[in-house]
Parts: C-alpha cells; sequence; structure tokens
C-alpha cells in the first residue's frame, strides 16, 4: 500500500522561540520522526531557501516551520512535492478569502505579484525503497519596512487583509490541509493537483526564460506536467524541464 492512513499521520509538533532552522532541526532529528511530526519557531537565526539563499526569519508575526514526511517507495514517489506544497498553501489562503494569490515553480507563493511564501524541501536520507523528506514553510504575516529591508526581491505579507486569522490558527489550518494533500499525493501522485497548480500559476501563456546553469532557454510557458516538469513552448515544439537547478523568470 502506497498510501499514508489518516491514523498513521503524527500531530506531534516541537515549538521553538529561536532556532537557526526549523529545516535543520527535523533533518538532525530524522530518526526519532515520524510522517506528520512538525517544527515551529518564533525565529531563524539561519533560515533559509534553495541553494542556500537566505530565508530572512525576524521576530514578530510569521510563521516558519517544517514537517516531516516519509515516502516508503522512494524518491520516484516525491517528484513534484514542492508543487503539492504550494497547492496546499494556496488552499488554504482561497479558504479565508485572500485575493491576488499566485504560484511560481517550482516552489514560490506570491500575493499580488510579491513573494509571500516560499518552500523548501529537503532531504534526510534516501534509499531505494525509502525517501524521507522535511518540507519547511516561511510565510509572512507582517513585514514591516525595517524587516522588509532585507528582502532582495519585491515582498508581501498580509497586513491589511480581512479575516486572517493569528498565527496558530494559521499554522493548524495548514497542517491540516497538508496532512490531507500529501496523503492524498502519496496516494494518486501528482494528477489531482495539476490542475489546481495551472489555475494558480502566474505565468501560464507568458513569454518566459529557463535559466538552468548557464544556459537560458527563451519560450512561451505552458504550467507542468502531470510529472511537474515546466513546459516550455519553444521554436522545435513542447518540451518539458524538471530539476532542483532550475530558475524560471518572465521576461
Ligand atoms: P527561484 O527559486 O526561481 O530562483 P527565488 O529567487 O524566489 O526563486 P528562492 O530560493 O526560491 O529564490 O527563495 C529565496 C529568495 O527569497 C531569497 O533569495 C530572497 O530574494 C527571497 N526572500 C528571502 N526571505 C524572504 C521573505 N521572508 N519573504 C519573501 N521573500 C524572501
Ligand atoms: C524559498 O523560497 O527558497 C524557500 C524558503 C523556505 C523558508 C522556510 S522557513 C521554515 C523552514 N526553515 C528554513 O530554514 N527554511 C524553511
Amino acid at each position: 500500500n502506497e498510501g499514508v492512513l489518516k491514523s498513521q499521520i503524527s500531530n506531534r509538533s516541537f515549538y521553538f522561540d529561536e532556532i537557526p532552522s526549523t529545516n535543520a532541526f527535523i533533518l538532525k532529528h530524522a530518526e526519532e520522526l515520524v510522517s506528520g511530526d512538525i517544527c515551529v519557531a518564533e525565529y531563524q537565526s539561519a533560515g533559509r531557501g534553495r541553494r542556500g539563499r537566505v530565508w530572512v526569519s525576524p521576530y514578530g508575526c510569521h510563521l516558519y516551520f517544517s514537517m516531516y514526511w516519509q515516502f516508503p517507495q522512494g524518491m520516484a514517489q516525491a517528484m513534484g512535492l514542492s508543487l503539492v506544497v504550494a497547492c496546499s498553501i494556496v488552499s488554504v489562503l482561497q479558504q479565508l478569502g485572500i485575493e491576488g494569490v499566485g504560484v511560481k515553480w517550482p516552489n514560490d507563493i506570491y500575493l499580488d505579484s510579491r513573494k509571500l511564501a516560499g518552500v523548501l524541501i529537503e532531504m534526510n536520507g534516501q534509499t531505494d525503497s525509502e525517501c524521507n523528506l522535511v518540507i519547511g514553510i516561511g510565510l509572512n504575516m507582517a513585514m514591516g519596512e525595517q524587516h522588509g529591508a532585507l528582502i532582495d526581491q519585491p515582498w508581501s505579507d498580509l497586513t491589511g487583509q480581512q479575516s486572517v486569522p493569528d498565527k496558530t490558527e494559521l499554522l493548524i489550518l495548514l497542517q491540516k490541509q497538508l496532512q490531507q494533500d500529501l496523503a492524498l499525493f502519496q496516494q494518486s501522485g501528482l494528477k489531482p493537483f495539476q490542475q489546481r497548480w495551472n489555475k494558480a500559476d502566474l505565468f501560464q501563456d507568458q513569454p518566459v526564460k529557463l535559466i538552468m546553469g548557464g544556459d537560458e532557454i527563451h519560450g512561451i510557458y505552458r504550467g507542468v506536467d502531470e510529472k511537474g516538469a515546466v513546459m516550455l513552448d519553444c521554436d522545435s515544439g513542447v518540451q518539458s524541464y524538471i530539476g532542483g537547478e532550475i530558475s524560471l523568470r518572465k521576461v
């Protein structure tokens, strides 16, 4: 059975006032953890993004948390996971009546075209038969100009939105949505999320460039395929691209 039963998903959480990185905590303690365990912090002194980038993580009203998840069928079963997690975040924000939420492949959540939240997935250990991952989420609730000045791209937060719950309520909503979506993903793969992602995708049918190492490929962006790969409409037809080193930019 590839799926995970609801009764097997943990609701345990490890809470810290201050920690270097909630992802690092989960990775360090992975041996003692089970799917669904989370680590939450008020402040991260070394919050991280993809490829060694910094996630600005000041004290205040923000969410920083990581969830542990085990894929018993190995790496192939986890392909496209960052898209699933982004879909979960979008669903919760939409349930709260927040409009203007969009996603950028493979891990970013935008509000009114500025970055609101990010997802960082890291691996604890991988064997042919098992893949254990940490899913880290950072979401800005009330950033303020002083801390916002540390972020080197346009950012947004939830200030000014109606009916925003407090941090604990938002965390619980995300935790529940993630548990539900991850169980579905483990059972059925990316198919149930492909449409959800493409509907929220900010770059749909736009001219983009795909940056891969030193190379740049230009084309019209056509969303993601059933494996979570970027579909790019180029002179030679629609090609799929996937990999942790790829970045996408509007041109
Ligand atoms: P890509 O992965 O396509 O290159 P990206 O530029 O957003 O996209 P990521 O690694 O996904 O890169 O995210 C890290 C980046 O997010 C940082 O380099 C910074 O520009 C931005 N960032 C850091 N902290 C925050 C924050 N609290 N809120 C919004 N954006 C942030
Ligand atoms: C990104 O956009 O690059 C991903 C940012 C992910 C940030 C979160 S905050 C909680 C968890 N702990 C970390 O150190 N990073 C992730």
